[in-house]
């Protein structure tokens, strides 16, 4: 038994923190919101001493709460969003350039042929979602001084003095090598990277150092990206089972087992986890705008915010003719146009507040059944049912819709933020090598179940008018030169 483990998940809008117990669940929780600067040019930065100082308080208000000391911690992290800093001194050279901005696509438009060369090497499609063409934007344009890293490499600098980052981060990049799992040198070549100081790349369960950052020294032994950590909790381990987590994005992940899956159908191949050596894969499908959609649409006072989707939805029948393709940070698997904006159709004098939620909640489970329904061709046969965290998983009006489009059970999580938890079985791998991965994640046991309520034909109806509203959305887009 390893005791209670403090588990940080470090995401777009805020980190939340636990202190998990295997015998006795979550003792604690504490979280701190995080600033997005949205930006002219569809670009999105974060302050690097605010995400710091949110891990900090985070993780010292669950301490309080639980009121008793933890063996280790373990921080999940936001994947694809990159600084550059100093290693001397930890300090910050850069802001943060958060996940979904768009202003590498000038580096991946100069890439474009050697896209494929690329996709075979590290599983990613070439987009400016992933780190790599950020890093090299930020090499070209803001300084060469330095290191350039995902923000768990200075994050873990700044809590324990190490320089590292665990293989699934490490994977987010575009510069790792699927198969060797270890940086790629053509890769580093291609973005220009060639001759950076990289992280070392350790297991999600590891010893990365110490920190005294929660009081007494604590050993941070759980390292995992954030997406692939709720994968681990949810126990999506065994190929062709699925999970997808509502946060400010949407990611539905299918495992593929020990072995990466190279896609047919515009998903990412990339790395589940490396334990005790070991490598697991999965496939990603990503719907770039959820919960920030929601909140964008909160914004225009049509709703107070996430907690409010089913009062206002269920104000209405239907989405009464509204199509919307909340395409507001762009669209990425399978269409990969990260430079397209939404859009809404079918507006009238009798348009309501419902008909508006009704046909986001329908755009968002839209693209989700996409992403499932991708996998399932590359993997050869059906998902079974989807498992499902995340704060949007509240809003039984967005899961309804999603497990009526996707025609397949919905499964939703007991616990909202399953990243902390799988981050806290990472953690406790690391502690305790003897452990094994069925011992120190718990088996599944959902809250909720939503089961399909409309029919077949229905759904592939609806699912029909979504995919002409991207294709006429994609038509009139320019593609991006
Ligand atoms: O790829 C970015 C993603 O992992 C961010 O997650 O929870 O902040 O939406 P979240």
């Amino acid at each position: 038994m390893t005791g209670p483990v403090l588990a940080i998940d470090q995401g777009t809008s805020g980190t939340k923190a636990l202190v998990v117990c295997p015998e006795r669940g979550v003792l604690g929780s504490g979280s701190a919101p995080v600033a997005t600067r949205q930006l002219p040019g569809a670009r999105a930065e974060a302050d690097p001493a605010e995400l710091y100082r949110s891990v900090l308080d985070a993780g010292r208000q669950a301490l309080a709460a639980a009121g008793e000391p933890v063996a280790a911690v373990g921080l999940a992290n936001q994947g694809e969003t990159v600084l550059a800093w100093d290693p001397a001194t930890g300090r910050p050279l850069t802001d943060a350039i958060v996940w979904h901005d768009k202003r590498a696509d000038t580096v991946c438009a100069e890439l474009a042929p050697r896209a494929e060369e690329l996709r075979q090497l590290t599983g990613l499609p070439l987009d400016a979602y992933f780190a790599a063409p950020k890093m090299a934007w930020i090499r070209r344009n803001l300084t060469v001084d330095g290191v350039v890293t995902t923000t768990d490499s200075w994050l873990v600098h700044r809590l324990t003095g190490a320089f590292v980052t665990d293989a699934a981060t490490a994977g987010r990049t575009q510069l790792l090598d699927l198969d060797r799992v270890d940086w790629s040198k053509d890769a580093l070549d291609a973005f220009g990277l060639t001759g950076e100081r990289l992280p070392r790349i350790v297991d999600a369960g590891c010893l990365a150092g110490t920190t005294t950052a929660f009081g007494a020294p604590l050993p941070l032994t759980g390292l995992l990206v954030d997406q692939q950590a709720a994968l681990l909790a949810l126990r999506v381990t065994d190929p062709g089972t699925a999970k997808c987590t509502y946060g400010t994005g949407a990611f539905l992940l299918a495992a593929t087992g020990g072995r990466p899956h190279r896609s047919e159908q515009g998903l990412v191949s990339c790395v589940a986890w490396r334990l005790a050596g070991r490598t697991s894969y999965c496939l990603d499908g990503q719907v770039y705008a959820a919960a920030s959609a929601v909140a964008w649409l909160a914004g225009l006072g049509v709703l107070s915010g996430a907690a409010d989707l089913d009062r206002v939805g269920s104000s209405v029948q239907d989405t009464g003719g509204v199509g919307f393709v909340p395409a507001l940070a762009g669209l990425a698997a399978p269409w990969w146009r990260g430079e397209v904006r939404g859009t809404l159709t079918g507006l009238g004098l009798d348009t309501a507040p419902g008909h508006l939620v009704r046909a986001l909640c329908e755009g968002i489970a839209a693209q989700v059944a996409e992403a499932a329904d991708a996998a399932a061709r590359d993997l050869g046969s059906p998902l079974g049912a989807l498992r499902v965290d995340g704060g949007l998983t509240r809003s039984a009006l967005l899961m309804q819709t999603q497990a009526d489009l996707l025609q397949r059970p919905v499964e939703v999580s007991a616990v909202p933020d399953a990243t902390a938890l799988g981050v806290a079985a990472a953690a406790r791998l690391g502690l305790d090598p003897a452990l094994t991965l069925d011992e120190a994640v718990p088996p599944w046991r959902p809250a909720t179940v939503y089961e399909p309520r409309i029919s077949a034909a229905e759904a592939a109806e609806r699912r029909a008018e979504f995919r002409a509203a991207v294709d006429a959305l994609l038509d009139r887009a320019p593609a991006a030169s």
